[in-house]
């Protein structure tokens, strides 16, 4: 696990080339195969029924005039169910993402749980037959959530800080502010749909499912099912949209392979949209007290952060995103926490930066609050409290360039131009507001393998079980292999998304290049070594491999991230996170940017329109500037998605989620966003990885949402503390 320095890049030139993403062509023109579109013999079409209570239990389920319908192969309920082992949280050690397995009795611990698997001939049939079920239920009250009767509140140790003595400095802080923040459910609604195809061929299953984390999928699935993990192969080459949902495996891999075994007939199951409200993992609501106080001159003394989030009964998932609270400014005093709200609601789970998007929409929020009441300008305000090192250890950030960042976006964006008086600025009927707020995301790694292959007419294979996601991950793995075999990108192939490569990271935590990147270019380096340090040019290839006695030249390698477990291969071979972890502590490693919005709210009407967002990052070496800039752009979009559009509704007497379809859901579309402007910052990090690679994948969904609220303040000078900020809000 070597892990050589390479030479440092000249500042300004840390980038590689703006190269086309490498399945373009093929994904204009419709040619990839998602999971659902995988050709399998005779596959019959599962279609799942959902709970219609949150909390009780299934009293009957007639089934006889489903399972008479012509064309229905078998119905499913508890009562005849394939028998699955259970599986562990993730958070727990284990596989899944919400601990419960379906059909292993009649407990209902959440709405839409699944109650009956409809196996028929074709999909139309299966939804007929759905419907001639007969259920009946004995119905208890759910808690939905903060503030439910039933609902239990729980401290946890995540996102836990006390630094110096928060309640002295603030109590006699000159300046100070106390106030409180929400942010709602929100839920994923990937344009592939969740699905699982599952096809057995004696012993050997073959799992098509789209997943951020095909190993664990293998690992998973073999488990639940009591099978050796080595007869089971997941395939996923192309995703279709992901950011979380598909990032930790659910039960339904299991029961869907558990059907096909039983049936002996491969089995094809989509998740219906408003099912995968309930059969995934979504983006829980949380609440957040913030406590400040400064100096006059601006420096913070005292900072405090308690967060508040929800949870299901079963799973203790949460994100715990006070940690970014307290590593992003300079201050003495710092205390934070984290309690959890245990309610009757299916697990939530991974959505694009977990932690720092709600609790960065807080401290965001909080700053600008703070920044007002001092009558300081708010990037000065964070100019003042920027910091090279950790608040709460001392340890130095790798690099930080925020204040960069701030400087480089205020300047494009013209936030010189700004009045700093709320409501002072306006074109006829519209209210005009800027505002601005800090993006972070730490650099996360995980253990990963990669296996080159150069064949003498000077064409490589880069074989990683790593997954594109939709974000240009074919075409980085591509790059980083050119450069460090010395050969043409387009001589290159890459594989993913399949267990028959060698396992790669998960694809969340934006940590795929930076970890498969570095298992590459490990895989390369060994390529390299075969011909004494330098790939030959390909005129001189074959010849070399004359030489060399071979017509094919192969290397697997393997990397962990510096303080990684002796076992982190191993653990990752098993398809688990933290491989092992060591016990050093990490370096302090993030990505930084600087977003600026301008909002227009209209003066009568109250409609809110963003013309215009500035967003400027740096995250060490962008080895793609034109997949990083749609990385940024998508994540700024979504960042405005989440300020002004986003909430899954609660039915607070029956935990149960009202608009789950993407009628009624709302998320940003093109007329939402006029004009992104997206700046990247030279950054040159060694420290981060080999590469130099911090990732790029979340950070700019972080501080979206704080700019437009803060703007709509400085629009409206209404603080509406409560996300999403809507029309009614303001009235
Ligand atoms: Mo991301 S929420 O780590 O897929």
């Amino acid at each position: 696990m070597a892990d050589p320095t390479p030479p440092v890049p000249e500042p300004g030139t840390n980038m590689g080339k703006a190269l086309p993403r490498y399945e373009a062509r093929a994904k204009v023109t419709g040619a990839p195969l998602y999971a659902d579109d995988m050709p399998l013999p005779n596959p019959a079409t599962a279609l799942f029924v959902t709970s219609g209570i949150a909390k009780g239990s299934i009293t009957s389920i007639d089934t006889s005039e489903a399972a008479g319908l012509p064309g229905v192969l078998k119905v499913y309920t508890h009562e005849n169910a394939p028998s699955r082992q259970d599986l562990r949280h993730f958070m727990k050690g284990g596989y899944v993402a919400d601990s419960v397995m379906p059909l292993a009795g009649p407990n209902i611990v959440n709405d839409g749980e699944i109650v009956a698997v409809v196996v028929a001939e074709d999909l139309a049939t299966a939804r007929d037959a759905a419907h001639r079920l007969k259920i009946s239920y004995q119905a208890e009250q759910p808690a939905t959530t903060f503030g439910s009767a039933g609902a239990e509140e729980k401290q946890i140790t995540a996102g836990k800080h006390d630094v110096g003595d928060f309640d002295a400095a603030y109590g006699s802080a000159p300046v100070t502010l106390d106030v409180e923040y929400e942010t709602p459910t929100m839920h994923h609604n990937p344009m592939e749909l969740f699905s699982t195809a599952a096809a057995w061929d004696g012993d050997n299953l073959v799992i098509h499912e789209p997943s951020q984390f095909v190993w664990q999928l293998k690992n998973g699935a073999a488990e639940t099912l009591g099978v050796d993990a080595a007869k089971v192969e997941v395939k996923n080459p192309f995703v279709g949209g992901a950011f979380g949902s598909k990032g930790i495996m659910t039960q339904r891999t299991g029961l869907i392979a558990a059907i096909a075994r039983d049936l002996r007939r491969p089995v094809k199951n989509v998740v219906m949209r408003d099912q995968g409200y309930t059969l995934a993992t979504y983006r829980a609501e949380t609440r957040h007290r913030i406590r400040m106080g400064a100096e006059s001159n601006g420096k913070l003394v005292a900072l405090s952060h308690e967060g508040s989030e929800v949870t299901s009964r079963q799973d203790d998932y949460f994100v715990a995103g006070t940690t970014a609270t307290a590593e992003m400014y300079a201050c003495p005093n710092i205390r934070t926490g984290v309690s959890l709200v245990k309610a009757d609601r299916n697990t939530p789970g991974f959505m694009r930066s977990p932690p720092e998007t709600p609790y960065m929409y807080a401290l965001e929020s909080a700053m600008d609050e703070m920044a007002e009441k001092l009558g300081i300008d708010p990037v000065e305000f964070r100019r003042i409290n920027d910091t090279q090192t950790s608040p709460t250890t001392g340890a130095p950030y790798t690099s930080r360039s925020l204040m960069e960042c701030y400087d480089e976006a205020a300047s494009s964006f013209g936030w010189s131009k700004r009045n700093p008086q709320p409501m002072s600025m306006a074109q006829d009927d519209w209210l005009i507001g800027y505002g601005c707020a800090t993006a972070c995301y730490p650099t996360n790694m995980m253990p990963a393998t990669a296996r080159i292959v150069l064949t003498p007419e000077g064409r490589a294979e880069v074989l990683i079980a790593a997954h594109d996601v939709g974000t240009g991950a074919y075409t980085v793995m591509q790059q980083i292999a050119a450069d460090e075999l010395g050969i043409d990108p387009a001589a290159i192939t890459v594989r993913m998304g399949d267990t028959t490569l060698p396992p790669g990271p998960v694809s969340g935590g934006s940590m795929t290049t930076a970890s498969a990147g570095s298992a590459v270019k490990a895989a390369c380096e060994k390529v390299r070594q075969r011909f004494g340090g330098t790939v030959p040019a390909v005129d001189d290839m074959s010849a070399a491999f004359r030489k060399l006695g071979s017509n094919r030249i192969e290397e697997y390698a393997e990397w962990a991230p510096p303080g990684s477990g002796e076992d982190a291969i191993k653990a990752l071979y098993k398809g688990k996170f933290g491989g092992g972890g060591g016990d050093e502590p990490k370096p302090l490693m993030y990505a930084f940017g600087a977003e600026f919005v301008e909002v227009r709210v209209h003066r009568l009407t109250r409609e809110i329109r963003v013309p215009r967002m500035t967003g400027a990052f740096a995250a060490g070496r962008i080895v793609n500037p034109r997949t990083a800039r749609s990385q940024y752009l998508g994540g700024m979009i979504w960042g405005l998605g989440q300020a002004l559009l986003e909430k899954t509704e609660l039915d607070l007497l029956r935990a149960r989620y009202i608009n789950d379809n993407i009628a009624e859901y709302l998320v940003a579309v093109n007329a939402d966003v006029p004009e992104v402007d997206i700046i990247m910052v030279p950054e040159v990090d060694n420290q981060v990885n080999s590469l130099g690679v911090k990732g790029i994948g979340e950070v700019s969904n972080v501080g979206t949402a704080a700019a437009i609220a803060n703007a709509v303040y400085h629009a409206t000078g209404r603080r509406i503390r409560e996300l999403p900020v809507t029309m009614d809000k303001l009235l």
